[in-house]
């Protein structure tokens, strides 16, 4: 039996039970999983393992899709971007300031994420925490009223954070070359959305990644959707995540919002991360925009 303590917040469960450079039998797995879906986020402490268990713990979670950023793809294994402010002869070794603002993983993706794991490799000494935002509890709160309102409706979304498009902004959504902006999609998820493995409702992206609503006028989408930004990132519905050297950390981005904090960028901090996909079975029936829609002005 593996021992979970809550983790300081609303939400989420610790172990220092697991090692993960062990074998993990089926049932220990499944006990995991579960802790997993009925808690949002999951950490495992202090493991100290190699790129393939990483990636070996993680294929069990879902299928790892590589990050479309591919210049800091672990050398060992693609599926693992390196998140790292570190620099070695003057050039970066991982991906700095990475989803510094509220958003939910590869919404921007018809099949979205079910899971992302960071392994901490490096820690700083100031900072460098994860703030995780409970979209399910936000949903429940809503009004009923609110409720009806958002039932039918389906947001669009696209690479990107629609509060900051500067480029040269820590804040904004991490820049892509032309190659890797030209594979984006234009998709659409729904604004309340069942949790594809637990069914209950959330909402879902509405900061980050969703840029206006199918059907709307996009003065109207966009006060739609930072109304409930507001409301689904208020403090009662965060936990604030620490890392330790070694710690794993497994969020539900079904269930979640999530915003990275900006650390010195001269105290040195490294992850390494994998993003695992929902399947197609479970509800995340690919909804792939037509190329003729027009996305929002000063979107792209
Ligand atoms: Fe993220």
């Amino acid at each position: 039996m593996t021992g979970f303590a809550p983790l300081p917040g609303p939400f989420g469960v610790a172990t220092a039970d697991v090692d993960l450079a062990q074998p993990l039998a089926d049932g220990a797995f499944r006990e995991l999983e579960r802790a997993f879906y009925a808690n949002q986020v999951l950490a495992l402490r202090g493991q100290r393992i190699t790129a393939g268990q990483f990636i070996a713990f993680a294929r069990r979670l879902g299928p790892p899709q590589p990050h479309v950023i591919d210049q800091f793809h672990h050398p060992d294994d693609a599926n693992i971007l390196i998140l790292s402010n570190v620099k070695k002869d003057g050039r970066p070794t991982g991906l700095a300031d990475a989803g510094s603002y509220f958003h939910t993983d590869y919404s921007y993706l018809a099949v979205p994420a079910r899971a992302t794991t960071l392994y901490s490799r490096v820690v700083p000494r100031v900072g460098g925490h994860t703030l995780f935002a409970n979209q399910l509890a936000a949903y429940d709160d809503l009004p009923e009223a609110m409720k009806r309102r958002i039932a039918p409706l389906r947001a669009v979304h696209h690479y990107g954070n629609r509060h900051d498009l500067d480029e040269a902004s820590r804040t904004v959504a991490s820049v892509l070359n032309d190659d890797q902006k030209a594979k984006m999609p234009l998709v659409t998820h729904r604004i309340a959305r069942p949790h594809p493995v637990t069914g209950r409702t959330s909402l879902y992206a509405v900061s980050g990644s969703s840029f206006g609503i199918v059907g709307w006028p996009d003065d109207e989408a966009r006060s739609l959707l930072d109304e409930l930004a507001a409301h689904a990132t208020q403090p009662k519905y965060q936990l604030r995540f620490g890392y330790g050297v070694g710690d794993i950390v497994v969020w539900d981005n079904a269930a979640l919002l999530h915003s990275a904090t900006l650390t010195d960028p001269d105290d040195a901090r490294t992850l390494w991360r994998v993003t695992v996909l929902e399947s197609a079975e479970q509800g995340a029936a690919p909804d792939v925009l037509a190329p003729s829609y027009a996305p929002p002005a000063g979107s792209r």
